[in-house]
């Protein structure tokens, strides 16, 4: 069964202006992405504040570095008591398999473990140019997804766009959170992508991440509540 949620990008750069944000949604409590921009700005505490206002939270930290490090990283991460977090599937399956590890708590528990397969702001000719992956954007996806679910973990990041594919190839249970989501009377900005929430729930993934499209609306908890209607209900 699908647990479709919408997930708020709180792309920030202080902890003010982030609870300032989060202060406006007085009457439901959405699950929280924290990123990097957010992370680096105000550190593990925003993490342990947001979680104590009653939000599930995405860590976005999109680790990438050797087995090791990221799995002794990951073991720091868990402790902060996340409902997910990631990393590149372009580590390969060993460096997955380590994370994995690393956050697995001793009581066996552990947040949602989800990999990136290619980010979607990057199109297919970039990739093959830049990155001299000489394949579709689309194989590359699938063969990552599979790479995930090799090393165990719980999905992937996609575009929705890719969603039904990814989970053709893993299986429903496999988790899609996908961002590249936009209204469609809105803008798209740098992502390349992208659909609407409802285009979204039609393909079936299971979380959208949305950022902009919310954070940065005349009314934000509108914004939210239009995604949720369009997407969760
Ligand atoms: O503002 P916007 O809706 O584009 O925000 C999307 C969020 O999702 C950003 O925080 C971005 O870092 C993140 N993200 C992404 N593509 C990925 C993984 C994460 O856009 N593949």
């Amino acid at each position: 069964m699908s647990q479709r949620d919408v997930i708020i990008a709180c792309d920030f750069d202080s902890k003010e202006t982030t609870l300032a944000f989060l202060d406006k949604f007085t009457d439901c409590k959405p699950f929280v992405k924290i990123g990097m921009e957010l992370y680096y700005a105000a550190g593990p505490e925003i993490v342990k504040e947001i979680k104590a206002r009653g939000h599930k939270i995405f860590l976005d930290l999109k680790l990438h570095d050797i087995p090791n490090t990221v799995k002794k990283s990951m073991a720091v991460l868990s402790r902060m008591d996340v409902d997910m977090c990631n990393l590149h599937a372009a580590g390969t399956i060993e460096m997955m398999k380590a994370a994995l590890e690393g956050l697995t708590r001793e009581d066996g528990t552990r947040p949602l473990l989800i990999a990136v397969t290619q980010l979607t702001s990057t199109s297919e000719e970039r990739m093959q140019k830049d990155l001299l992956i000489n394949a579709s954007i689309n194989d590359t996806i699938v063969h990552y997804a599979r790479n995930a679910k090799e090393a165990g973990l719980d999905g992937v990041v996609c575009s929705p766009l890719e969603a039904g594919m990814v989970k053709e190839a893993c299986g429903q249970e496999f988790v899609t959170v996908t961002p590249g989501v936009r209204f469609a009377d809105g803008e798209v900005g740098d992502q390349v992508r992208v659909t609407t929430p409802a285009r979204a729930k039609e393909i079936g993934t299971d979380f959208i991440v949305v950022g902009r499209p919310i954070t940065k609306a005349d009314d934000p908890v509108a914004a939210y509540k239009r995604c949720m209607a369009e997407f969760a209900e």
